[in-house]
């Protein structure tokens, strides 16, 4: 077997224990004779399975019991309009933070359902820093705070939480959550998709504060209301069970690696390596803020363009691959989630000052 080191933003790369134990399991579960994806989601085996993820992610992030963990289909993307139908009346306001791709198309979706105001907006440096916490223009009654505390496009990461000053705080932690002890207790709902610390693509965790079950519009369609999942332990209709399982293997690994701290020790150091090395040299560069890098997606670029093509083409031959950075910003993206380990990154540094010295 030869594994490479796989740097892509999402899917992204899943930990080796979690896909031997698949691979394990597969051709016959637990001596049932059959795989995970064959069996009724209501049996008694696979609601054993969905009960210990929703126990484990609990554990994994200290979620308060007044908080209810669903699992949901359509991704982080679906969550865009799910938010506002969730938590807004027609003709509310809403307050969204603008720092990215991702929170920008946020605010186009819910730009449908209800009135959004952009309190804050970095647009003005291409998305390369946070505007301060004081300068944002909030509205005196909104229904919500929306921000995206990692964007996995240009690696912008809130190392903060914002003071949401009584209102419901939204999240849109596709690409960060789990990667570093959170205070759910901040947030009225958390949304990822999980395709990055989570498990396979197909399943969307959402972290709901109770108080606000009820709040959705009495014309949306039932699969879209927090509460119907809420109420059937996410069972509404069949869910996507194979992700489902795939990441409750995800957090038992989670656990079994000391937890969301010691997780986050790795990060931090993976990152702050990785950054070090850009930062040492003029001939990478990294275009971002230094208190507002993220952890989980490093964007950076070569100082002749030229060389990019170069540079994708040896690095994915010394197995290091998927650092193409995102059309929308160029040059390269190295994507160190969770489940890249610390010799990826190593391998990954190793090779950048080889280059450098090569075609520096
Ligand atoms: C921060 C963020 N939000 C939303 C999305 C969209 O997620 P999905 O494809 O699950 O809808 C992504 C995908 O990469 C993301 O990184």
């Amino acid at each position: 077997m030869s594994r490479v080191y796989n740097f892509s933003a999402g899917p992204a790369v899943l930990p080796l224990e979690v896909l031997e134990r698949i691979r394990e399991d597969i051709p016959d579960w637990n001596g049932s004779g059959m795989s995970v994806m064959e069996v009724s989601h209501r049996g008694k085996a696979f609601m054993a399975v969905a009960e210990k993820a929703e126990q484990d992610v609990r554990d994994l992030l200290a979620i308060p019991d007044d908080y209810s963990v669903l699992f949901l289909q359509g991704g982080a993307t679906l969550q865009f309009a799910m938010a506002p139908l969730n938590l807004t009346r027609v003709g509310d306001t809403v307050d969204y933070v603008q720092t990215g791709s991702w929170s920008r198309k946020a605010i186009a979706e819910a730009s449908r359902f209800c009135d959004v105001n952009i309190a804050a907006d970095s647009s003005d440096t291409n998305f390369c820093h946070i505007p301060p916490e004081h300068e944002w223009q909030r509205t005196a009654n909104a229904a919500y705070l929306h921000y995206t505390p990692n964007e996995t496009i240009g690696g912008v990461e809130f190392h903060f939480i914002p003071e949401s000053g009584g209102v419901p705080l939204v999240a849109d932690m596709s690409s960060t959550i789990l990667s570093r002890p959170i205070d759910v207790s901040r947030f009225g709902v958390i949304y990822a998709g999980a395709q990055k610390n989570i498990g396979p693509a197909g399943i969307t965790l959402v972290i709901v504060r109770n108080d606000l079950l009820d709040r959705q519009r009495a014309d949306a369609p039932t699969l879209l209301t927090y509460k119907a999942f809420a109420d059937s332990g996410s069972m509404t209709n069949t869910p996507p069970t194979f992700a489902w399982y795939a990441a409750g293997l995800v957090f038992e690994h989670l656990k079994a690696r000391g937890g969301i701290a010691a997780v986050a020790e790795i990060n931090e150091r993976k990152a702050t390596k990785l950054y070090k090395v850009i930062d040492d040299s003029d001939f990478y560069s990294n275009p971002v803020q230094a208190n507002c890098r993220s952890w989980m997606n490093v964007p950076f670029v070569l100082r002749d363009s030229g060389l990019d093509a170069k540079f994708l083409g040896e690095s994915a031959s010394a197995g290091l691959m998927n650092l193409k950075g995102h059309r929308s910003v160029g040059g390269m993206r190295a994507s160190i989630y969770n489940a890249m380990t610390e010799d990826g990154v190593d391998a990954l540094i190793g090779f950048m000052q080889e280059f450098e010295k090569a075609n520096g």
